[in-house]
């Protein structure tokens, strides 16, 4: 399968590479080209995963990194891990959602299954994945 992770932080890069280690092709999306060439060079820079672990699955072929969103319509799934902050009334702020959204929307207008997930469900869905 072809996962789309959109944000490479604290959540996207370790989920990313918990999709390559079951096989998958994961190509990772993100606004900062620091962490894209990062990811591409091998490079960790979130410090409890190892440099080697990327540079493993770039050298594979599983995993890379692009700041283009052209390459979402590949992909079978897409996962988007995006900043959340809290507004000043405490709310999450959606904004960064909503900017992936639309650049995802530009590329594929029209996605065939869209489900929203809140981080409580994940256990839920990687144990369906077979990631958990
Ligand atoms: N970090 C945690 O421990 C944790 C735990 C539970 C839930 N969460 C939730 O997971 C989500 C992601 O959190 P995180 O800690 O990974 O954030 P993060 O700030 O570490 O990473 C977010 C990444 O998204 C990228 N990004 C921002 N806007 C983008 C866009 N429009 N398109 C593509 N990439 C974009 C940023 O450049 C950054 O690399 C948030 O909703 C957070 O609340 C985080």
């Amino acid at each position: 399968m072809k996962v789309g992770v959109v944000g490479l932080g604290y959540v996207g890069l370790p989920l990313a590479l918990q999709f390559v280690k079951k096989q998958n092709q994961v190509v990772g999306f993100d606004v900062d080209a620091n962490k894209v060439a990062s990811v591409n060079a091998g490079h960790s820079y979130i410090r409890y995963i190892e440099s080697a672990e990327i540079a493993d699955a770039v050298k594979l072929g599983r995993l890379e990194a692009t700041i283009s969103f052209l390459r979402i319509k590949e992909m079978d799934a897409i996962i988007i891990c995006v900043p959340t902050p809290l507004t000043k009334h405490r709310e999450p702020d959606i904004q960064f959602i909503l900017e992936a959204g639309r650049s995802i929307g530009y590329v594929v207008p029209s996605l065939p299954t869209t489900s929203v997930l809140m981080p409580k469900s994940m256990p839920i869905v990687l144990s369906v994945l077979g990631l958990g």
